[in-house]
């Protein structure tokens, strides 16, 4: 199998990096529940030295530092230029933080240097994922655990449905992408994921699959925005070549069905989510 991920380097550090950087903060608050259930799981300790794979704009490189300050460390790895430009100033000046541009299914890691590893969706898109994995174990303490978040089935995700139903109805669907190659939901299938796991060689593989909420928010019309940048409502808008005038109508459709998912503490968009966990 190809270990070949210069396709996603140029789609991270090109075209999904600098609107991830710009939305940095709406994407931190929507997706921090799953940050946190990361962390409940993880339970690092002080002084553990950890790998944050695909750290993005450092949010939870940052977050992994205060659990192991303050005498551990924390690395955090990403192929996206831009998106590692963010996190650089972020963290600079902060201890226990480094980062690295690389991909981390092949980069030369020290042998069996860190203790534990995490991440956010940061692991669903290796042209080789055995591979890729048996790479990070090998950075691994023997014994030491991994845990990370990739998105559950399709369908319990409307963060990903809606604006792809918004959108088709507005500018029509694009060619519906293959859901086994890299992208959010190639870890849909917990079989595949302990399949991948054991072949690289972890053991005591567990996959949880949580209920989360999301947390878009109170502003139903930049919850829309920002989905009108990210993810299927983006894709549509640049497969129809929609202008500004069809944009600005997908995000008003989008921003109506955002009611969907009003409560007292504001929009609250359910996801499932797997959390997995295995030991190197
Ligand atoms: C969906 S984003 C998640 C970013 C961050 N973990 C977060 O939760 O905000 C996926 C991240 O994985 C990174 N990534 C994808 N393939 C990678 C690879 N082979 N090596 C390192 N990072 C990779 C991307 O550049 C991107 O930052």
């Amino acid at each position: 199998m190809s270990s070949d991920n210069s396709e996603q380097r140029d789609f991270w550090s090109d075209a999904a990096g600098p609107k991830w950087v710009r939305l940095q903060a709406q994407m931190d608050q929507l997706m921090q529940p799953v940050l946190d259930v990361v962390w409940d799981r993880a339970g690092l300790a002080q002084g553990q030295r950890v790998l944050d794979v695909g750290s993005g704009t450092g949010t939870s490189t940052l977050q992994a530092a205060d659990q192991v300050a303050p005498d551990g460390h924390v690395t955090g790895a990403d192929i996206s230029d831009s998106m590692t430009a963010l996190a650089r100033t972020r963290t600079h000046g902060r201890p226990g933080v480094s980062l690295i541009l690389a991909d981390v299914a092949n980069h030369a890691f020290q042998t069996q240097s860190f203790d534990a590893v995490v991440s956010r969706f940061g692991v669903m898109f290796f042209a080789d994922s055995v591979a890729a994995f048996a790479n990070i174990r090998a950075a691994m303490v023997p014994g030491a655990q991994i845990t990370f978040a990739a998105w559950a089935d399709i369908p319990d995700n409307p963060f990903f449905t809606t604006p792809a139903r918004i959108a088709k109805s507005v500018v029509g669907a694009p060619p519906r992408p293959d859901p086994d190659a890299p992208g959010p939901f190639a870890f849909r299938e917990a079989g595949r994921v302990s399949g991948i796991l054991s072949g690289a060689g972890f053991r005591d593989t567990q996959i949880e699959t949580l209920d989360v909420l999301l947390d878009g928010g109170s502003d139903p019309a930049a919850l829309s925005r920002t989905m009108c940048q990210i993810g299927p409502a983006d894709v549509a808008l640049r497969f129809a070549g929609a202008d500004a005038a069809t944009t600005e109508t997908l995000e008003n459709a989008l921003c109506e069905a955002m009611r969907e998912f009003e409560t007292p503490d504001g929009l609250r968009i359910p996801a499932a989510v797997h959390v997995v966990t295995a030991r190197a």
